[in-house]
């Protein structure tokens, strides 16, 4: 008996330092925002009861279907201003048994960042106020260290008004959130030429389920290897990555081609599903499905005159021409691609002031290409009631160099593409029917995409593909392997390791988080 209450003092003494047990003069929520209150400024802390608790927490929102009544809210977001306030946040959640979840840019297709699909007690850690980016050269190389808070536009803004000859490669949203983004993977135009942004991450500074903060040497590959496309809200929260920059010449070519169904889209995206990711790397082709019409957008790192003979040779059926190309700096092409015009300072914009979507996403990844008689099939779709539309992005390239195992992104060697399905509707429409479509659509596709598993990417998050079951407080490994195996193909094994070695009893937690193995 003695024994036992040495080993009980013991034990409790070793927790006290890993912060799980719950004072008992207090619920959870009380002793966390005690807490709380002690380590971080309380201008920084915001409640239900604060007067700007709904601006705070609709600040990043792109997803509006997330902000109804019934949405589970967090008892607070704390924006932080300092990697020290995340350490604390840990601490005092751990300390009274309060999960958190952390947002960067809000972008989450599922809000996952800001809301809860189960009724549970959780805080926010809000990393929009760390948004500092800073340039330097490695021995040569041009680097950039960037806080999570930053978005993807602040950062292409900021390298590139440095040396307009570098670039980063990253999604073609200039709102989405670094943190986020790169937590998932990172796909935009440069993927076939330089990867995901997960490709090109060489440190990061990530504070632990203890509260520790560590850099790449203090975490281990393993922890490093996780965080970059592995689902890294399942580890930790970063702070801030170092990125290897890329080369760009100081001339980039764009094009933006539209076919109907009578100019023969059909026969073009029938052949543009071998040519795309076999075109060089230099090209980038995707594709916009939107009612009967397609829409061919291209990236060239190089002159239109060095464009035209090898899009004549290789897709002579798009036809084309000097007149369809538009030459600008990489910079500009960023912001071409997204609002059509140069203005490289909308960039810089980031609130969600002025969001109106109401979106549902879904993803597949094709790795044989589609029959031309099955396009006529799928353009029907596109005449439906709540149709939405379908972004193709090619794969091929630098991408497919990569060994599948090397980052958490398994999509690699053999993918044609990637397709993004895109359901949407105004405020004043529950959204039922575009819902039905996306979800009708998706499973039709299913004869044509990967199967077993059916691929998804995680940045396009999708719960309809699966949830953790919670038993004991801990995620469960088999119904994590279900929608694991779809993002993370082999490597979902490898990352519920990690999980089990650096948070086994799942504080950081979320209905898509990585289980520990058992
Ligand atoms: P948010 O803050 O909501 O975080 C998303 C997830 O990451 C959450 O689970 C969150 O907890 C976790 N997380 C956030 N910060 C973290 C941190 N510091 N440490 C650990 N975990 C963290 N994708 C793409 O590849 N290419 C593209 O072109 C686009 N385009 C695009 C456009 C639009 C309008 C939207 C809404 C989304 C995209 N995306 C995309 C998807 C986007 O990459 C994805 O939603 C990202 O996770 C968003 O990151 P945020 O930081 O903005 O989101």
């Amino acid at each position: 008996m003695a024994l036992f209450r040495c080993l009980a003092i013991a034990l409790a003494l070793s927790f006290s330092s890993c912060y799980l047990s719950t004072p008992s003069s207090a619920t959870p929520s009380d002793g966390f925002l005690q807490c709380l209150s002690e380590k971080i400024p309380s201008e920084l802390i915001f409640t239900p009861d604060s007067i700007n608790f709904n601006g705070v927490l609709v600040s990043t929102i792109r997803n509006l279907k997330f902000l109804t009544n019934t949405t589970v809210k967090p008892i607070c977001v704390v924006t932080v201003t300092d990697a020290s306030h995340v350490q604390a946040a840990i601490r005092c959640g751990r300390m009274n048994s309060v999960r958190l979840r952390v947002r960067s840019g809000g972008h989450d297709y599922e809000g996952l960042s800001y809301r809860s699909v189960r009724s549970e007690v959780f805080g926010v850690v809000d990393l929009a106020k760390l948004r500092a980016i800073a340039v330097s050269t490695d021995e040569g190389v041009p680097m950039a260290w960037v806080e999570s808070g930053a978005t993807i536009g602040e950062l292409y803004y900021t390298i590139s008004k440095n040396n307009p000859e570098v670039a980063f490669p990253a999604g073609t949203c200039p709102t989405v959130g670094v943190g986020g983004h790169f937590r998932g993977g990172g796909m935009g135009m440069l993927l076939r030429k330089y990867g995901l942004s997960i490709d090109n991450i060489v440190d990061a500074k990530l504070v632990n389920a203890n509260g520790d903060l560590l850099d790449r040497m203090a975490m281990g590959e393993n922890l490093f290897w996780a965080i970059r496309g592995g689902s890294g809200e399942s580890f930790g929260i970063v702070v801030s990555w170092k990125v290897s920059l890329v080369k760009v010449p100081s001339k980039v070519t764009v094009f933006n081609i539209a076919k109907k169904l009578d100019q023969g889209t059909i026969e073009i995206l029938t052949k543009w599903q071998d040519v795309a990711p076999t075109l060089p790397s230099d090209i980038i082709v995707r594709v916009i499905v939107q009612g009967q019409q397609t829409i061919f957008q291209s990236l060239f790192l190089g002159t239109c005159d060095e464009l035209l003979p090898i899009m004549t040779s290789r897709l002579p059926e798009l036809n084309v021409t000097k007149a369809d190309c538009s030459e600008m700096s990489w910079l500009e092409s960023v912001a071409f691609i997204n609002f059509g015009n140069n203005d490289t300072a909308a960039l810089l914009n980031w609130s969600s002031t002025g969001a109106s979507a109401f979106v549902k996403i879904k993803s597949d990844y094709v790795r044989h290409a589609i029959p031309k008689s099955a396009w006529q099939k799928i353009f029907s779709w596109f005449r439906m009631n709540g149709a939405g539309l379908v972004i193709l992005d090619p794969h091929g390239g630098f991408i497919d160099t990569i060994p599948a195992g090397a980052t958490p992104y398994p999509h690699r060697s053999g993918v044609l593409y990637n397709i993004q399905y895109i359901a949407f509707w105004p405020s004043n429409d529950d959204g039922s029917t575009a819902k039905s479509w996306v979800n009708n659509f998706y499973d039709f596709m299913g004869q044509y995409v990967t199967k077993s598993p059916r691929e998804a990417y995680l940045n396009y998050r999708d719960l309809d593909i699966g949830k953790n079951v919670v038993v004991n407080e801990v995620s469960m490994f088999d119904s994590g392997k279900v929608w694991g195996k779809k993002y993370f193909g082999g490597n979902f094994q490898r990352l519920a390791a990690v999980k089990r070695a650096v948070d086994p009893t799942d504080y950081f937690r979320n209905e898509q988080s990585i289980p520990p193995l058992p």
